[in-house]
């Protein structure tokens, strides 16, 4: 499990391990654009501030991937990642 902090918002959500982070944020953030849910639509993107990603989608760029993710299937690779949320 690892964290997410939601820098706009001030909230800190807990991922689980078998959640993803597009579920964890989704509780606090509930309009949270998405639509495949498997890293190919690229609707989830969101900028990230801090922190680690493990990114385990084959759509975005290495330019995107510098700062941001796709939150329906790429993981924290630390304890906590920080979203421009
Ligand atoms: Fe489609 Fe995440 S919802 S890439």
């Amino acid at each position: 499990a690892f964290e997410v902090e939601l820098r706009s918002s001030g909230r800190t959500v807990k991922v689980a391990a078998d959640q993803s982070v597009l579920a964890a944020v989704r509780a606090e953030v509930p309009d949270l654009p998405y639509s495949c849910e498997q890293g190919f639509c690229g609707t989830c993107r969101q900028r990230v501030l801090a922190g680690e990603v493990e990114h385990r989608d084959e759509l975005l760029t290495d330019a995107e991937r510098d700062d941001s993710m796709l939150l329906c299937v790429s993981r924290c690779a630390g304890e906590r990642l920080v979203l421009d949320l």
